[in-house]
């Protein structure tokens, strides 16, 4: 009868966790997406708990009260720092599963090793495999993007370094083909650790060659390794519930990372092995070029004439916290009858829905959010591009210079509106290293400064002028 219960109950988790990722595919319905999910999880844990075979439930009640204590504030931290946070719970996640299937290869052995076929050792090296080199992996990508000081931001690369890593994992894989078809042969036991040895250092130096603001694509692949190893620990346990959620999991990481890779013109090989961020390819623009100052009062007058404005935000706009100063620009600029739409480039920012999550903070109307191939044929009638901190997402030298770094990512068409505001603090380049033509351009003029403090001064321009035309 549990039983039936218990298989019952994980069906419709597992139900409600696809209905979940499917839901998240629009702000409409994102919030009902979260509550699926968290549902489905709740599910999840009361069903694995009411087994009759669990019998430690105290230690139950400690690893839940643990998940709370590490949970609650993890679920604190500031938007910008929602990546590595994210990082944080994949390295738990692949430390669990390595844990369990550890503990699962002595417990069985410590049996007499009849349970260790060669089905479960396949499974069990393939979660402690993949669960460690995720801990490990994961805590750099999220030391990385936290700035940690004794993590080094750029890449670290040497040479060989390819074949080392792969080399790695050569030895590792040997070493665990040889357990899985001697399980309890007397050296066994003392080359299992071996094998979490070697995993967690390759999760330390598969993360070491990448740069710093690449870490978003790669959190998205150790995701996906995350649920890899859950599936492993799913066959392990016999769990079925962790086979499904576990290999959602892994493809929708999957997806994503492919996705942003796609978005950024990228390969997973060059995001892997590609140390982007390091080597400065494309010929600086910059040197020689004028930038063209406008005053505040200049841009607010020209903003306020008119018909359509495309507000394109960037990273620069997350680093400001602008989006409330967005809003109120939002608000003064529609008050004058001026049609206001929000460009967004799938990769601006450093994660998935980045500016969505902003944007939809300050209540600007998802209406109003255009996706980049929705907006850039409207972009010749635009009368002023606001760019607010955005810089290689409307870089033109992306659509022809193949030695750039950013060579064929499709850009937001800034260039082509009647007139472009860029606001940013300095003349330092964004994320690819690299100076943006579309400063330089005739029709572009620089608010430089912080966003949050340029699109104030801009709000209050127009606040004070009252003029409603
Ligand atoms: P970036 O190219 O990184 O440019 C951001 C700009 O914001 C910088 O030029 C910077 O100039 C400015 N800025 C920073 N702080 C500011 C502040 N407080 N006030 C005003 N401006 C500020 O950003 P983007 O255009 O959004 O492009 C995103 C890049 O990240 C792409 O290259 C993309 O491939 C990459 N990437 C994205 C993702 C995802 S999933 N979104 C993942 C990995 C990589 P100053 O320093 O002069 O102010």
């Amino acid at each position: 009868m549990t039983h039936s219960l218990v298989q019952f109950t994980y069906v419709v988790a597992t139900a409600l966790f696809v209905f979940s990722l499917h839901w998240m595919n629009d702000p409409k319905t994102a919030r009902r997406g979260v509550f699926a999910g968290v549902a489905a999880m709740l599910l999840a844990v009361i069903a694995t708990w009411i087994q009759p075979e669990v019998v430690h439930h105290g230690w139950i009640i400690v690893a839940i009260i643990a998940g709370f204590v590490v949970g609650i504030p993890l679920s604190m931290v500031p938007l910008t720092a929602v990546p590595q946070r994210t990082a944080l719970s994949h390295a738990f996640g692949g430390l669990a599963a390595g844990l369990v299937g550890t503990a699962k290869y002595y417990l069985w052995l410590g049996e007499g090793g009849a349970e260790l076929t060669a089905f479960r050792m396949t499974a069990i090296i393939a979660e402690i495999l993949l669960g460690f080199l995720t801990f490990t992996g994961s805590l750099m990508a999220a030391g990385k993007l936290q700035e940690l000081k004794w993590i080094p931001q750029r890449p670290v690369t040497y040479p060989g370094q390819n074949v080392t890593n792969i080399g790695l994992l050569i030895v590792a894989a040997v070493i665990g083909i040889m357990l899985i078809v001697s399980p309890t042969a007397a050296w066994a036991p003392k080359l299992f650790p071996v094998v979490i040895g070697l995993a967690l250092v390759f999760g330390v130096l598969l993360i070491i060659p990448i740069g710093g603001a690449d870490m978003p694509t790669v959190i998205s692949i150790l995701n996906s390794y995350a649920g890899l190893s859950a599936v492993a620990m799913g066959f392990v346990l016999d769990n079925k519930l962790l086979i499904t959620a576990g290999a959602l999991d892994g493809s929708s990481g999957l997806i994503l990372s492919i996705i942003m890779c796609r978005a950024m013109n990228r390969s997973f090989a060059n995001v892997l092995f590609g140390a982007f961020g390091q080597v400065q390819t494309a010929k600086q623009l910059g040197e020689g070029k004028v930038y063209k100052p406008e005053t505040i009062e200049g841009a607010s007058q020209v903003l306020e004439q008119a018909n359509l404005v495309v507000i394109i935000p960037g990273y620069g706009m997350a680093v400001a916290q602008a989006q409330h100063k967005v809003r109120e620009l939002y608000d003064q600029l529609k008050k004058r009858g001026v049609t206001v739409k929000f460009a967004i480039h799938p990769v601006a920012g450093r994660m998935p829905g980045h500016m969505n999550v902003l944007l939809a903070e300050a209540d600007i109307p998802y209406t109003d959010l255009v996706e980049m191939g929705d907006i850039n044929p409207d972009m010749p009638q635009c009368d002023v591009a606001l760019v607010v901190g955005a810089n290689d997402v409307v870089n033109p030298v992306a659509r022809y210079d193949k030695t750039s770094p950013i060579y064929g990512m499709p850009i937001i068409d800034a260039d082509k509106a009647k007139t472009v505001y860029a606001i940013k603090r300095s003349k330092n380049p964004g994320f690819a290293g690299i100076d943006n033509e579309l400063y330089f351009s005739d029709k572009t003029w620089m608010l430089f400064g912080d966003a949050k403090k340029v699109i104030g001064d801009l709000v209050k321009q127009l606040t004070d002028s009252g003029g409603i035309h």
